[in-house]
């Protein structure tokens, strides 16, 4: 028995193994009892199991997300004269959207208070890439958040220990315990941390795809509607976007090489992709923020949007004019027959990257601020044997031939005929 309280890791692990459903009051004590340490590693580990195999229907879901927010602080930015939204995306090869994004929506008039995390594996990390910024800072109070989401309307900032902390422990036991893809469990571990943010409208990006957590439409969508299902239960306006991760996004995968993409696209140019992706997520947060009247394609082709990254940069102790670092090796990736390019897979490119310093295997490693790539053919382009296809950036060429050989194969893809033109868009979830 659970000291008094009526219950115990037992049962509930019983319940859950034999199909019952759980009660709110069991799943408040259980995640609260193993958030002090009452209920030990490896029971809490045969309950993700029994969740995995068996499910929780949404109400359970709703019930777990909120035992995870109870276990920290809620955070309330309300006084910042803007509506707030936010935007969380599954993770990508090549997924810097955020960098342009936030900017954007503050240009347009509402705030994105967006608490992020650092890299694992092929998919980058949004602080990571802001870290390849001299000066730039990525922990701030929540006074320095409140400040700089009324000053400039954008903070992309590192999450705060206290938001959640029972998700932390939890998905650390998971990772090590092959209970990681659980769709409640993950979907309530994403929710419960964008909830305590205190966001006043939330936008999915659920990636779909070879580089994406979901390789298929179907778990990506399972996905999509349990996140949205929280969000509802929880009166957070949330719409989803399902969107293609079969290969990378832009032109450019690594930390500082997609700090520079995307000022290209805060200025008015870069990469369609980026682009088109960039506005099709800010006209959902405006959306649900209740901006109208600006359209936020406009803002970002005539530049406005950049001078908000530079405010939100320099309010971080960034320079936003200083050079970026980069990499001291660079090789070339050559076709190796003729015809037309039909672009890169996502996963061959991340894995690449990271081969070359761009990520991190373990949360501890370091990563380098100019390892990555950068793709110089675009889909369509006519190729013959010897053109360059595509760049590898690292500072410790030993790690070349492990980057040579992620691509090897299949992955860098040159067909008789041209691609045919991929959605980047593939499904929408909206509220109500
Ligand atoms: N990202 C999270 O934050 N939690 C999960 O469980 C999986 C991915």
């Amino acid at each position: 028995m659970g000291s008094g309280s009526g219950f115990s890791a037992v049962e509930v692990i019983a319940d859950k193994r034999d199909c019952r459903g759980l009660s709110r009051e069991q799943i408040g004590w259980v995640v609260d009892a193993y958030t002090s340490g009452e209920v030990a590693d490896e029971q809490m580990s045969a309950l993700a199991m029994a969740i995995l195999l068996n499910g929780m229907d949404a109400a359970e879901t709703a019930h777990w997300t909120q035992a995870m927010i109870d276990s920290g602080e809620v955070l309330d930015f309300g006084d910042v004269g803007r509506p707030l939204v936010d935007k969380h995306s599954t993770g990508g090869v090549g997924d810097k959207i955020t960098l342009p994004l936030a900017p954007l929506v503050a240009a347009c008039g509402a705030a994105v208070p967006q608490l992020s995390g650092r890299g694992l594996g092929h998919t980058g990390g949004t602080l990571d890439k802001l870290e390849s910024i001299p000066g730039w800072r990525a922990a701030l109070s929540t006074d320095e958040i409140r400040a700089q989401l009324a000053d400039v309307g954008a903070v992309i900032c590192a999450t705060t220990p206290t938001l959640a902390p029972a998700d932390r422990r939890l998905y650390a036991l998971r990772d090590v315990t092959g209970t990681v893809e659980s769709v409640p469990l993950i979907a309530s571990s994403i929710m419960s941390k964008k909830l305590a943010e205190g966001t006043g409208g939330l936008v999915l990006d659920v990636k779909v795809g070879s580089g994406a957590f979901m390789k298929t439409a179907a778990r990506a969508g399972e996905l999509a509607d349990a996140m949205t299902a929280i969000g509802a239960a929880h009166g957070l306006p949330t719409t989803a976007l399902l969107t293609d991760m079969s290969r990378p996004l832009g032109r450019c995968v690594g930390n500082a090489l997609e700090v520079a993409e995307s000022v290209e696209v805060l200025r008015g140019h870069g990469p369609a992709d980026v682009a088109g992706l960039t506005v099709a997520l800010a006209r959902e947060m405006l959306a649900l923020a209740g901006v109208t009247g600006t359209d936020p394609a406009e803002v970002l082709a005539s530049g406005a949007a950049h001078p908000f990254w530079e405010r939100m940069i320099a309010a971080q102790g960034g320079d936003p004019d200083a050079p970026l670092p980069v990499a001291a090796h660079v090789e070339t990736v050559t076709a190796d027959r003729s015809g037309v390019f039909a672009g890169a897979d996502a996963l061959a490119v991340g894995t690449a990257a990271w081969r070359l310093g761009a990520g991190r295997a373990r949360k501890e490693d370091p990563v380098q601020a100019g390892a990555g790539v950068r793709m110089l053919a675009v889909p369509g382009d006519e190729v013959r044997p010897g053109t360059p296809l595509l760049e590898l950036h690292t500072d410790t060429p030993e790690r070349f031939p492990d980057a040579h050989r992620a691509l090897a194969g299949a992955a860098l893809l040159v067909t008789a005929d041209p691609p045919a033109q991929r959605p980047l868009v593939l499904d929408a979830r909206r509220p109500g």
